[in-house]
């Protein structure tokens, strides 16, 4: 097990270049599955959930061939089997994707399901169930969804999802990119991600229309042919690097980012106090006076994100008065919200809502990554906090943020990773 020991109290400088996002990524991956033949993706992330999945998706029998750091070839033309090992589906959340890939592809998926619990609740998948049912699929669920289409292809259908689902949306998608007929979805997912899989499924052929807005049709095609495609910079990743720059005062050039997508966490950042210029791919970020209090409300894309929400919450943690985060995304996701009191924040959580009494500092302890942005928002509380911090548990963090000792490091902070002992716990998270 890795922990980082941080020595904070100090302001970051310098300028953070961005990666591939996570989001998109661990759904492109999957996508790669319905191609019949080569494609090319570029600015993949370097994180421990796209290791993974590529190694499933060799275990399936594709050829997986890195060209360089962040750029791989998928051949997904000699597929040999629709199960995927336990084993490596444990290891990742985001498997659930490979249940509309293999049934849009093969019209067959058995994947076993990520277990136990995450961010304190469940974390149900009815409305991707719901999706594949829609379009002719059986689906069994168990330790394994087992799912079946009809034919031999899935048939075009209507789905409306009950609830604004990132991750029924892009199942279903790739679900539909092969199907016999259209599929419209309603009341679907607007996040950058959603945008990426569908450029990512039309570069390859498909023809997939209204991604980014409300109702998608996806109109089935015989095939999709290989081809290259580059994946979007990761919104979260910046926005985390940009609350770390609220919390710790400072100036860092983010740069290789999309500004508009950034524009939901930009806004509540300049409510703070923050001072955020926008140039091209980039965004000048600046604090040095106090920050100003602010309320927060997670929502779906274009609202703030909810994978921002622990990183804003320590960044208002030291901000002047008293403010209010709401989540309304998840029904849980404040578990880490123990450790940052042991730090001398003052929160009180209120069911979907956090209660945030500024404080002037935070002092160095010994805390623990509870999931991938609860640990990032203790690796900011941590470089915020006078004295020398541990984060355990960061295989959480390495999930989701590619060398983020190293991009740290590169703004000042004095952050290291040091091999220790404990497992605290394990969960399955992102
Ligand atoms: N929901 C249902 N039924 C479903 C699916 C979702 O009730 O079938 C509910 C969920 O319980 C939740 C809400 O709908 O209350 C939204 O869930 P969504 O399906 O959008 O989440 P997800 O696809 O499982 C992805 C990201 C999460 C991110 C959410 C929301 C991946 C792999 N994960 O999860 O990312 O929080 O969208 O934006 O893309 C992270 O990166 O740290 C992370 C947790």
């Amino acid at each position: 097990m890795t922990k980082y020991i941080v020595q904070g109290g100090h302001p970051l400088f310098g300028e953070v270049r961005i990666s591939g996002a996570k989001n998109a990524a661990v759904a492109i991956i999957p996508a790669a599955l319905l191609v019949d033949g080569v494609c090319r993706i570029e600015n993949i992330p370097q994180i421990s959930d796209v290791t993974a999945l590529l190694k499933i998706l060799e275990q399936l029998g594709a050829n997986v061939r890195f060209l360089n750091r962040s750029d791989v070839e998928i051949d997904c033309r000699h597929i040999a089997t629709t199960q995927v090992s336990q084993e490596l589906a444990h290891k990742i959340r985001a498997s659930y994707y490979l249940i509309g890939a293999l049934l849009g592809r093969f019209g067959e998926a058995e994947v076993s399901m990520p277990g136990g619990c995450n961010f304190g609740g469940v974390r149900p998948i009815d409305q991707h169930v719901k999706g594949f049912a829609a379009m002719g699929a059986e689906v069994r669920e168990g330790d394994f969804i087992c799912a079946k289409a009809s034919g031999d292809r899935m048939k075009g259908a209507n789905v409306y999802l009950d609830v604004v689902s990132v991750g029924a949306t892009m199942n279903i998608m790739m679900a539909a990119a092969l199907a016999d007929g259209t599929t419209v979805i309603e009341n679907a997912a607007k996040e950058p991600h959603i945008v990426d899989l569908a450029n990512f499924l039309n570069s390859m052929g498909a023809n997939i229309k209204g991604a980014g807005t409300d109702t998608i049709r996806i109109f089935g095609v015989d095939k999709l042919h290989g081809g290259t495609y580059a994946i979007i910079p990761d919104q979260i990743e910046a926005g985390t690097y940009m609350a770390a720059v609220a919390a710790c005062g400072g100036q860092v050039l983010v740069r290789g980012i999309i500004p508009k997508h950034m524009d939901c966490i930009t806004a509540k950042l300049q409510e703070m106090g923050v001072q955020v210029e926008e140039q091209d791919d980039t965004l000048l970020v600046r604090r040095s006076g106090k920050l100003r209090r602010t309320n927060v409300k997670t929502l779906p894309y274009p609202g703030f994100p909810t994978d921002m929400q622990p990183q804003i919450t320590v960044a208002l943690c030291l901000a002047e008065g008293t403010s209010m985060v709401t989540e309304g995304v998840w029904d849980n996701r404040y578990r880490y919200v123990g450790e940052l009191t042991r730090m001398g924040a003052q929160i009180r959580v209120e069911g979907r809502s956090a209660v945030i009494e500024g404080v002037d500092h935070l002092t160095a302890a010994s805390v623990q990554a509870y999931d991938l942005r609860a640990g990032a928002a203790m690796v900011i509380a941590a470089l915020a906090a006078e004295g020398t911090s541990e984060v355990s548990n960061v295989h959480y963090i390495e999930r989701g943020y590619e060398d983020i000792i190293g991009k740290l490091r590169n703004l000042g902070a004095q952050i290291d990773s040091v091999e220790c002992d404990e497992t605290i716990e394990t969960r399955q998270i992102g």
